[in-house]
């Protein structure tokens, strides 16, 4: 083996629970995990490294971001505080209209250039996979560009990066009156152009009253299909539009908010194996009161998965340790379910779960060492950062 880390104890999140190795060792062999285990039993290693009883967990995932994009909402923020709701001042142009102008007019090293301290800030704290989503640019070539300049952010920091095309995020002005023409634009056009670009991991739509219709979002998802491109889903967040049974439907590889979500969304999920992305920053930020409806999922065992959906509308966070702590007292989710939200089932959510997400030979060495006596601490502390170091692809 290359490397080997041992004196630690290890939360490899496999089995039922955390999946706890005391006394353990992480060997890596060519960027992947080679050995997971007691340490007595570890073979040996070119270089030993030791954690002097450290824990490690799988590298973080932060499934569900929104992390390119220009322009500042924080005046929209200040009138929300004054009482305008989000939905009024979407529907008078600002919200996403207004981050899709800043967006369109920013080219793609600005892009790059603004995303980087907030990815930094996710780094910092153990995040080795990231999701980014397009969705800010609504013409094919604003949101290709915003597609490149998420790839790029994976070339110039050592993380794992996933872009997902939501094209289907608003509707732009210059489509006001033709929503038809728009979602035409984007199933005949963006996806085929992400597609052939190589520039997708998966597609998503924003399915709600301000948003797209089902019948809308089921046009976004065949287009995805025929491109052979996995589908995601915002459903459920404001209103219940049934988005999250048309994204199982597809066999979607999650439905993300879900806090207006019925039993026969629960239900639907449950059989197609989507994941349930919670996603309790949003619903902190937006001062939501309806509760998604976690007895249901975890009942029906509906995979959980937390993120920070960090955006500049509804959730401007950059701190996944802050969202496991949002996930437990909002949510009232466990330790276990926050901190495998947040890798083993934050993998599953993209499609990565033969790849990260927990210690297992032959995954990526994608490791959070941390200075922790315990990792509840991890869910319990609000706003320090106990990460030791960050191992990515075995470095
Ligand atoms: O995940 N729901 C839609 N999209 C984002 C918000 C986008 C915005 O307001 O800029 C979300 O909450
Ligand atoms: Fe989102």
């Amino acid at each position: 083996m290359d490397r080997l880390w041992r004196n630690a104890r290890l939360a490899t999140m496999t089995g039922s629970g955390l999946g706890i190795i005391e006394n353990g060792a992480i060997g890596c062999r060519d960027s992947r995990i080679a050995f997971v285990g007691a340490e007595a039993e570890a073979p040996g290693a070119e270089e030993v490294i030791d954690c002097a009883g450290r824990w490690i967990t799988p590298g973080l995932i932060d499934c569900h971001t929104h992390l390119v994009y220009a322009g500042s909402r924080a005046r929209e923020f200040e009138k929300r505080l004054e009482g305008a709701s989000y939905e009024e001042i979407a529907r008078a142009g600002g919200g996403i209209a207004s981050t899709m102008e800043a967006t369109r007019s920013a080219s793609e090293a600005d892009l790059i250039a603004l995303a980087l301290p907030w990815l930094d800030a996710l780094i910092a704290e153990g995040v080795t996979t990231i999701e980014v989503k397009s969705g800010y640019g609504l013409t094919t070539e604003d949101e290709l560009k915003m597609l490149r300049a998420a790839r790029a952010l994976g070339e110039r920091r050592d993380v794992r990066v996933r872009t997902t095309l939501l094209g289907a995020h608003a509707l732009p002005p210059e489509y006001k009156e033709d929503a038809d023409g728009y979602v035409a634009l984007v199933c005949e056009e963006m996806i085929p152009a992400a597609a052939a670009n190589g520039l997708a991991d998966a597609v998503d739509a924003f399915c709600e009253g301000i948003g797209f219709t089902p019948g809308q979002t089921r046009r976004v998802f065949e287009a995805a299909a025929a491109h052979d491109l996995p589908v995601k889903l915002h459903a459920e967040q404001l209103s219940n539009l049934s988005g999250a049974a048309l994204a199982a439907e597809f066999g979607a590889l999650s439905a993300d908010h879900l806090e207006y979500l019925d039993d026969g969304g629960v239900a639907a999920m449950a059989k197609a194996g989507t994941v349930a992305t919670l996603l309790p920053g949003a619903f902190y930020f937006m001062r939501e009161t309806q509760l998604p409806p976690i007895g249901a999922l975890r009942e029906a065992g509906v995979p959980i998965a937390l993120a920070t959906d960090s955006n500049p509308g509804t959730s401007p966070l950059t701190s996944l340790l802050l969202v496991l702590n949002m996930g437990a007292t909002l949510f009232r989710l466990t330790v276990e379910e926050c901190l495998i939200g947040a890798t083993r089932n934050a993998a599953l959510a993209l499609g990565l779960g033969g790849e990260a997400g927990t210690l297992e030979v032959g995954k990526a060495c994608d490791l959070a060492i941390w200075d922790v006596e315990h990792p509840a601490e991890l869910v319990y502390r609000i706003g320090f950062n106990p990460l030791h170091s960050r191992i990515r692809a075995g470095r």
